[in-house]
């Protein structure tokens, strides 16, 4: 099977494509390198030893897709492309609309004008808002977001849901992630972002690289073990892994599925810390901020629906995670830039 890959060369994107790589598909990637370098690309090159076919392009660009797709035999797409960043998204909504949304439409429109119709979207946890019940099952029920980003989520999952419904060709899987986070083993790719990292990981390991001076944990009166967030931190490979389970699901012409990806696991702040800590040795400066907006207590997933049905299973706890971030990190103490 030839799988078309929109984001790529992103985090998620990047090491998903290794794990396809390495499960025997053929892969083309679509990313217009917003928010990556084409430096993954040549990573995953030499992690594979395989050329990755690469299309510089942005989705929105309807002439572009349609000519990717009217050029290469595609049986399936997974969808990683578009803007993540939730901070941003409240300032920039019209943009986070239109990247995303659109952007899906634009896809599935050339995807549906080439009779391709497998599709498995990114989606996240954030859907669930302050979660009516932990472990969230995909029974939990949806609730208002936070931000524009979580929204492009929520409404991306409803347009798809109902495509599938008015056309039962469609395979449609929504994939929601919880908190991804380490780096292939090789510490070749792992996640680069822009500016001073908003998530977790990326902050701890940049003060574990002298990069920034201390984490601020936002809180430590949430009604938690220790009094800090609890998520459901998960390996970026295990997560790349669901992506080829998931292809297996479309192959059984599934229709409409929703699975959790996640490890079941609540993890709290200062956890993840000491994690960081005692795997690395780096020492972790941290003082305690007043809460983030948004934020909520608890999130974890139960991911025993994607055990049963898709025969996945998170492999790596959070030491592997937290050595493998590190790894990543101390051998490109800049991202992908030189
Ligand atoms: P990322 O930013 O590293 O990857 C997204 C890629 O999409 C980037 O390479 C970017 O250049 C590309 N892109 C953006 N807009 C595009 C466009 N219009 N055309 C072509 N390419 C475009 O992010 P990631 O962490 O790898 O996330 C991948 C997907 O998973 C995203 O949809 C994200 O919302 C979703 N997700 C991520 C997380 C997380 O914590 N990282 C959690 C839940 C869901
Ligand atoms: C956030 C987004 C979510 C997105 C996810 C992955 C919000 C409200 N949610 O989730 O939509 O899908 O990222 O990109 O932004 N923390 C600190 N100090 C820091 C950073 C984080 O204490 O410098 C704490 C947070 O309060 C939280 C935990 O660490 O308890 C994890 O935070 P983060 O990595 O940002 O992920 P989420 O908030 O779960």
């Amino acid at each position: 099977m030839r799988i078309l890959v929109t984001g790529g060369a992103g985090y998620i994107g990047s090491h998903t494509v290794i794990a396809l790589i390495e499960n025997g598909y053929d892969v083309v990637v679509i990313d217009n390198l917003s928010n990556s370098s084409p430096k993954s690309i040549e990573r995953i090159e030499q992690i594979t030893g395989r050329p990755v076919s690469f299309y510089e392009a942005d989705i929105l660009d309807k002439k572009a897709m349609n000519d990717i797709l009217d050029k290469e035999k595609i049986d399936a797409c997974i969808h990683f492309a578009g803007l993540k960043a939730v901070g941003e998204s409240v300032q920039k909504p019209w943009e986070y609309y239109e990247n995303n949304l659109q952007g899906t439409l634009v896809l599935v429109e050339a995807m549906k004008n080439h009779n391709v119709k497998n599709f498995i979207f990114s989606s996240s946890a954030t859907v669930y808002g302050d979660p009516e019940f932990v472990p969230i099952t995909e029974e939990c029920p949806k609730k208002a977001c936070t931000n524009p980003y979580g929204w492009t989520k929520s409404m991306l999952e409803q347009i798809l849901t109902d495509i599938q419904k008015a056309d039962s060709e469609w395979n449609v899987i929504l994939l929601r992630y919880f908190n991804p986070i380490g780096a292939h083993k090789s510490g070749l790719i792992g996640e680069n972002p822009n500016g001073i990292p908003n998530n977790l990981m990326p902050y701890i390991t940049q003060v574990a690289v002298g990069k920034l001076k201390e984490l601020g944990i936002f809180g430590n009166d949430y009604d938690t073990p220790d009094g800090t967030g609890v998520r459901d931190y998960i390996h970026v490979v295990d997560l790349a892994e669901g992506h080829v389970k998931a292809l297996n699901k479309i192959k059984e012409n599934c229709g409409l599925k929703i699975y959790n990806l996640g490890t079941g696991n609540g993890v709290s702040v200062l956890e993840l810390v000491k994690t960081f800590e005692e795997t690395t040795g780096q020492k972790i400066p941290y003082s305690i901020k007043p809460r983030r907006a948004g934020d909520v207590a608890t999130v974890y997933a139960s991911s025993a629906l994607a055990e049963k049905e898709l025969g996945w299973k998170a492999r790596y706890g959070i030491r592997e995670m937290c050595e493998d971030s590190w790894r990543w990190q101390s051998m490109n103490p800049n991202g992908f830039e030189e």
